[in-house]
C-alpha cells in the first residue's frame, strides 16, 4: 500500500492525495492544487534547497545525526584506512571497488594523462605571482576544455570517460604548476613511477633531487585527506557542477564551475579561517576567554558546526589521528596544542553541547597542511584536486538520470507590478 499525504487547499477547498516515496513528495505533483484554473498549480518555496532533494542518488550517504559518511556503502573510515585515492575515484564513478585488472588499466590511463599541454604553461605564465590560486585553478580548468574540443561529446560513453581520466589526472599537475607559479619556481613535470598522492607532492616540492621521495607520513596524509574529501553529496560545489552540467556543457568547464563554487568562504575555505582563529588566539593559555567571547557573540568558532552532521564529523575524528601523526613526524606544536585546547574546552561546554556543535573535517585539515609547509591561500586547491573525482561522478549520474533536464529553479516574484516606461534621465542615453 502506498504511502500519500493528504492536503486539503483552503483557498478552493479541493482535497488532494500526494503520493510519498523515499520520504519525499514530488514538487510536481503540488501543481495538482491550482487556485484558479489553468493556474500554475502550487509552487514549493525552498531558498537555499535547505529541504529539496534535487537528484536521487547512489553515490554518497550521509547521516548527520549519527555522524556517518558512506562512498557506495562503504564507511568513510574503512576507505580511508584501507583504499587508495584513485581505488575510491574508481568505487565513486563505477559504483563497485575495482578488480586488480580495472584498477591497473585505470592507474595506467591516470599516470599517461597527467602531462599538460605545453600552451597551458604559458597561460599559468600570464598570471601574477600573488594571484589568488583558486582563481588560477579555475580559470585554467576551464581552459582545458578549449584544449579538447571534442570533449563537447558528453553523450559518447569514450569521450566521457577520457574526458574524466584527464580530469582526474591533470588537475594535481595543474595545481602543483600554481603552487610553483606562485613560489617562482620552474615546473616540475609528471613523475609516471610515483603514485597519485606522491607524484603531486613531487611536483610541488621537488628541486635538484634525481629521483624525489617524500616524507612517507605526508604521502600517506594526502592520500587520506583527498579520500575524505573526494565526495560529500549534494553540497555547493557539486550542486554547482550539476547545475551547470545539466545545461550539457563539457565537463572542464563544469568542473570548473565546482571550483568556482568551492573557492567560496563558505564552502572550501574555511580550513584558512580555522588557521588564521588558532594563531590569533596565539597561546594555549588564552583558549578559555576566546570561547568566552564566542559564546558571548563575538564571532565563531571556526572549524565548528555543519550544517549536516548535527555529531562529531567522521571525517573530523579520522583527520585528528592524522594530525597526531603528522606532528610527530615534523614536530608538536603548539597551535596543534591551541586546537585540542579548543576542542577539548568546547565539547565540554553547554553553549556547543546544546547547540550540536562539534569539530568538522575543517577543524584540523589546516593545521595538517601547514605542518606540510603549503600556504595558506592553497588550501582549497588540496580540497579541489580531492572533490574533482566526485564532481564527475555526479555529473555522469545527473547525465545518465533519464529524469533530469536542463537545472532551472522557479520564483516568487515580488518585484513591481506591470508600469509604463517614464525617462528618469535628464542627459543623452547613448541611444
Ligand atoms: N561557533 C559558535 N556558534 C555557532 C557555530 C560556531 N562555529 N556554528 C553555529 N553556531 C551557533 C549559531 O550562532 C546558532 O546559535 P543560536 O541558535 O543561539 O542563534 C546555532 O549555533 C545554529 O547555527 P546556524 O548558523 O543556524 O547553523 P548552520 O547549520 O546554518 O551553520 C555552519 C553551519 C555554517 C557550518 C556553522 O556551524 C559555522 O559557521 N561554522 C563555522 C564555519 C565552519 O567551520 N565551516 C566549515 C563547514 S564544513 C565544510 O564546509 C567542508
Amino acid at each position: 500500500m502506498p504511502d500519500f499525504l493528504d492536503v486539503k487547499d483552503s483557498r478552493t477547498g479541493t482535497s488532494r492525495q500526494l503520493a510519498i516515496t523515499d520520504g519525499a513528495i514530488r514538487a510536481a505533483d503540488l501543481q495538482q492544487l491550482s487556485a484558479t484554473p489553468g493556474d500554475h498549480g502550487l509552487l514549493s518555496y525552498d531558498p537555499a534547497f535547505m529541504n529539496t532533494a534535487a537528484c536521487r542518488s547512489a553515490i554518497t550517504f550521509i547521516d548527520g545525526d549519527k555522524g556517518i559518511l558512506r562512498y557506495r556503502g562503504y564507511p568513510i573510515e574503512q576507505l580511508a584506512e584501507k583504499a587508495s585515492f584513485l581505488e575510491v575515484a574508481w568505487l565513486l564513478r563505477h559504483g563497485e571497488l575495482p578488480s586488480q585488472t580495472q584498477y591497473d588499466a585505470f592507474v595506467h590511463d591516470i599516470t599517461y594523462h597527467t602531462y599538460v599541454h605545453e600552451n597551458l604553461k604559458t597561460f599559468l605564465s600570464g598570471f601574477r605571482y600573488d594571484a589568488h590560486p583558486m582563481s588560477m585553478l579555475c580559470s585554467a580548468v576551464a581552459a582545458l576544455s578549449s584544449f579538447y574540443p571534442e570533449s563537447k561529446d558528453i553523450f559518447d560513453p569514450v569521450e566521457r570517460n577520457i574526458s574524466i581520466v584527464r580530469l582526474v589526472a591533470k588537475v594535481p599537475t595543474i595545481a602543483a604548476f600554481i603552487y610553483r607559479h606562485m613560489k617562482g619556481l620552474p615546473f616540475v613535470y609528471p613523475d609516471n613511477d610515483l603514485s597519485y598522492g606522491e607524484n603531486f607532492l613531487s611536483m610541488v616540492a621537488r628541486m635538484s633531487e634525481p629521483k624525489y621521495r617524500s616524507n612517507p607520513v605526508f604521502t600517506r596524509a594526502i592520500e587520506i585527506l583527498f579520500i575524505l574529501h573526494a565526495d560529500h553529496e549534494q553540497n555547493c560545489s557539486t550542486s554547482a557542477v550539476r547545475g551547470v552540467g545539466s545545461s550539457h556543457v563539457d565537463p572542464y568547464s563544469a568542473v570548473a564551475a565546482g571550483i568556482a563554487a568551492l573557492y567560496g568562504p563558505l564552502h572550501g575555505g574555511a580550513n584558512e579561517a580555522v588557521l588564521r582563529m588558532i594563531q590569533e588566539i596565539g597561546d594555549k593559555a588564552r583558549v578559555p576567554a576566546f570561547i568566552e567571547a564566542v559564546k558571548g557573540g563575538s564571532g565563531r568558532l571556526m572549524g565548528f558546526g555543519h550544517r549536516v552532521y548535527k555529531s562529531y564529523d567522521p571525517r573530523a575524528k579520522i583527520v585528528k589521528r592524522l594530525a597526531y601523526d603528522v606532528f610527530e613526524s615534523v614536530g608538536m606544536d603548539k597551535d596543534l596544542e591551541i586546537a585540542l585546547e579548543l576542542e577539548r574546552i568546547a565539547l565540554a561546554d553547554d553553549y556547543f553541547v546544546s547547540r550540536k556543535l562539534y569539530p568538522n573535517v575543517d577543524f584540523y585539515t589546516g593545521l595538517i597542511y601547514r605542518a606540510m609547509k603549503f600556504p595558506t591561500s592553497f588550501f582549497t586547491v588540496l580540497f579541489a584536486i580531492a572533490r574533482t573525482a566526485g564532481w564527475l561522478a555526479q555529473w555522469e549520474e545527473m547525465l545518465l538520470d533519464k529524469e533530469q533536464k536542463i537545472s532551472r529553479p522557479r520564483q516568487i516574484y515580488i518585484g513591481s507590478p506591470e508600469r509604463p516606461y517614464q525617462r528618469t534621465l535628464t542627459g543623452p542615453a547613448g541611444r
